[in-house]
């Protein structure tokens, strides 16, 4: 990923990946943070091209890196654009033939292979099978191909047109998921599908949930996010005007007030840790966790939901990381893979 230009400084163009509708802030914030870029779109909507512009590349790299951008949910660095045809023998050419200008990377290294088309492609292969191409020759190189906790990743992404390929350190991805759409296990006994917001906040932002002893949640019902923190060991009290899910309604760690946020009070410190998904105006909710903040310990963590319901988002994200900054230290706003019309917030308790 290192093209070396006049200054040693040249360009580099990564594929970049937002969630269903917000490429367009993506694009907008990447064109903010790094001078010169320039965007353009693939997949409506979801994916894009950009560049490191004017900034040198590695610095804007890891700019990015350093001050994660709310919206880009995973990158990879394009090295090898290739021509995209529903030929497989070609198609398994292109992608060989690309493997093995890595042989330096890969000799006696984890090697994860992401594969992803775009609707409209004529590439031939799922994406399983276009893996099942590159693995030969990742495993002639000395190379193990693994499925998560690679040393490598190598990045396929398919297009109308074009085939575009790159290898890169997972953590430079932003995300080692493919296309940073993290999955999880679908449970049976699954409460609500928003219980995965929570597990993803926990595995993006580090903050292992099983470390707090004692949880406010906000806007609780029907219960995904409780469940969660129930079976992580947690006293919680969940605070909704509706109905918990039956299955929570007796759980000995749990304590439901069936009540309006704006009406509850808990003594100073009474929690450690204060998560908040309710559906409301996000200005209000944040009056609402505001004025609750003394309950949680300093140093304690908030995980909010900022509902996206105005038309400019940056601006309300901005407007409202303002008015949470009042008490609590900002630690990161992302939108994650599982956030639909809303982004996640980490904060801690000043
Ligand atoms: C998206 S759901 C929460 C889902 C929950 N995190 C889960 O995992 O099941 C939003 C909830 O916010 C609640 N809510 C909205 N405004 C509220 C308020 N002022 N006080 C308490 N609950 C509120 C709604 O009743 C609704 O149950």
């Amino acid at each position: 990923m290192d093209p070396s230009g006049e200054s040693g400084t040249a360009m580099i163009t990564f594929v970049g990946t937002a969630n269903p509708g917000f490429a367009p802030y993506a694009m907008e914030e990447l064109r903010r943070r790094i001078r010169g870029t320039k965007v353009s779109g693939l997949a409506p909507g979801e994916t894009f091209t950009f560049t490191t512009g004017e900034d040198d590349p590695h610095e804007a790299v890891k700019e990015l890196l350093r001050d994660e951008p709310i919206f880009l949910r995973h990158m990879f660095p394009i090295e090898t654009e290739r021509q995209a045809t529903d030929s497989l023998d070609s198609t398994a050419n292109e992608l060989q033939e690309y493997a093995r200008t890595l042989a330096d990377q890969v000799n006696g290294r984890k090697v994860a292979i992401q594969v992803r088309k775009e609707q409209n492609s004529p590439f031939p292969y799922t994406s399983a099978e276009g893996r099942d191409c590159i693995i030969p020759v990742i495993q002639d190189l000395g190379g193990e191909t693994v499925a998560r906790d690679a040393d490598w990743i190598i990045s396929i992404y398919a297009t109308k047109k074009l085939l575009y390929m790159g290898c890169s350190a997972p953590r430079d991805n932003l995300s080692d998921w493919p296309g940073g759409a993290v999955r999880f296990r679908k449970d049976e006994g699954l409460i609500s599908r928003a219980a995965f917001k929570l597990l993803e906040a926990e595995r993006v932002f580090n903050i292992p949930l099983d470390k707090f002893s004692n949880a406010l949640d906000l806007g609780a019902a029907p219960g995904g996010w409780t469940s969660v923190l129930l079976e992580r060991g947690l006293k919680v009290t969940a605070v909704d005007t509706a109905e918990m899910d039956p299955s929570l309604e007796r759980h000995p760690m749990l304590r439901h007030m069936r009540s309006n946020t704006a009406d509850v009070s808990f003594p100073p410190g009474s929690f450690d840790l204060l998560v908040c998904d309710m559906s409301w105006d996000p200005y209000r909710t944040c009056r609402l966790v505001s004025n609750l903040a003394p309950a949680l310990t300093a140093g304690g963590s908030g995980i909010i939901t900022l509902k996206l319901m105005y038309r400019k988002p940056f601006q309300s994200i901005q407007d409202l990381m303002e008015d949470y900054s009042e008490f609590f230290d900002i630690r990161k706003v992302k939108q994650l893979f599982h956030n639909r019309e809303e982004v996640t917030m980490w904060v801690k308790r000043k």
